[in-house]
Parts: structure tokens; sequence; C-alpha cells
């Protein structure tokens, strides 16, 4: 099964729900917002205001990829503002297991982002808890970048690690027309695309020849 979730960090902010409405058309379902604090990484994107914003653009499951330190301090708003899904990043957190029990307990689906050179095998104790990783294949912090082939091994670990469980895995950064393949072949359900496709003059029919690449 091949979904992919288009990154928004590459869309046209001046006019969002117009990219929205060509992502839609073309078959997208999910939504992958990145939030920046400036500090995890060094940009700042946007927070929950915009978040709620989008959610009322669209009927798209909202995944909200939040690269900010210290996580639960805002969880709560990231929660009202109608993600579906939230990932935070093991590198972030005092505690992963206690901020995905409390997503969790908001009937929110909880995720955990890897960077790419984080080793995979910090998820084993938290396997319960976890509904999504999201596996980095760039260092996070802007679009555009090229993808690490090195996180291909890593990606094939993940999903033997997670078999037999109820666990979706993503892979966000770089995955373009040449990489897209090598992602779904490592097993992957969804990829995350920004640059890839937003930067398209044709986003629909860049979007079906990434789902046919
Ligand atoms: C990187 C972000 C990605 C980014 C992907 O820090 O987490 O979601 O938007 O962008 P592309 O597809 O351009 O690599
Ligand atoms: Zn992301």
């Amino acid at each position: 099964m091949r979904i992919i979730s288009p990154s928004l960090l590459a869309a046209n902010f001046k006019n969002i729900s117009e990219d929205i409405k060509k992502v839609e058309s073309a078959g997208a379902d999910r939504l992958h917002l990145d939030v920046m604090d400036g500090n995890f990484v060094p940009s700042i994107t946007f927070g929950p205001m915009i978040v709620s914003a989008i959610n009322e653009c669209t009927d798209c499951h909202l995944e909200t990829h939040l690269m900010i330190q210290k996580p639960h301090k805002s969880l709560d708003q990231y929660i009202k503002a109608g993600s579906d899904t939230i990932i935070i990043h093991t590198e972030a957190s005092s505690n992963p297991k206690e901020d995905l029990l409390y997503i969790r307990k908001n009937n929110v689906y909880a995720g955990i982002a890897l960077n790419p050179y984080t080793d995979e095998n910090c998820l084993l104790p938290i396997l319960d808890y976890l509904d999504y990783i999201l596996i980095m294949s760039v260092v996070p912090g802007k679009g555009g970048q090229s993808f690490i082939k090195s996180t291909l091994n890593k990606m094939e670990n993940i999903v033997q690690m997670t078999k037999g469980r109820n666990i979706t895995i993503g892979v966000d950064g770089g995955v373009n027309l040449d990489t897209i393949s090598k992602v779904y072949d490592a097993g992957i359900d969804i990829t995350i695309v920004g640059s890839a496709l937003f930067k398209s003059d044709n986003i629909s029919q860049r979007y079906q020849d990434l789902m046919n690449a």
C-alpha cells in the first residue's frame, strides 16, 4: 500500500488552501505539518494557530510533526488545534512514554520521529505506546535536502522490529521520483513529500508520477 502525505512546508503559504485543494483532488487524504521551534531545529515555521486554520480548510488526516524541544509543554495546544496524529522527537522528549500515553489518552494517534543518526533500538521500550514511527531520511530543519541513503537499512530494521504490531511507518525527507520506490521497497507505508510535489508545475500529475514511480 503506497500512501503519500504531502508536506505543506513546501506549499505556497500565501494561498495554502489552494495547494491543499490541489493535493486533495490528486488523491491525498493526509497532510504533514512541520512545526519547528528555532531551538530543537534552527528554523521556526508555525504553531497551533496555523494548524487549526489548516484543519478548517480540509478533511484530511493531519499528522503534526513537532520538531520542538520539550514537546510535553505544547501537546495540549496541538491536540486542540485538530491534529489527528502527533509526532514527537525521541531526541527532544524527556519522557517519550509519558508523552505518547498523553497523546493517546486524548484520542490522537501517537507517533515518534527518529533522526537519521539515532539508533533505532531506542524504540524497543516504547513500541507498545506507538501508533506511528516517522523515520527521518534527512537531518530535520528544512525542506529540499538530499535523501540519506544509509537510512534505508534503518527502515528495514524498523519494519522487522514492528512486525505483527499495528504501527504505521512513515519516512520524511528527500523523497522524490528517484528515491520513493526505494522507500516503499523497504516496506514503508507512508512517504512524506514536500518539494518534489509542491515545487512541480503540475502538482496533480506529479502526485500520480510519484504513486507510479
Ligand atoms: C524536514 C521536514 C520535512 C520536509 C520534507 O525537517 O520534517 O517534512 O518538509 O521536505 P522535502 O520533501 O522537501 O525533503
Ligand atoms: Zn516533517
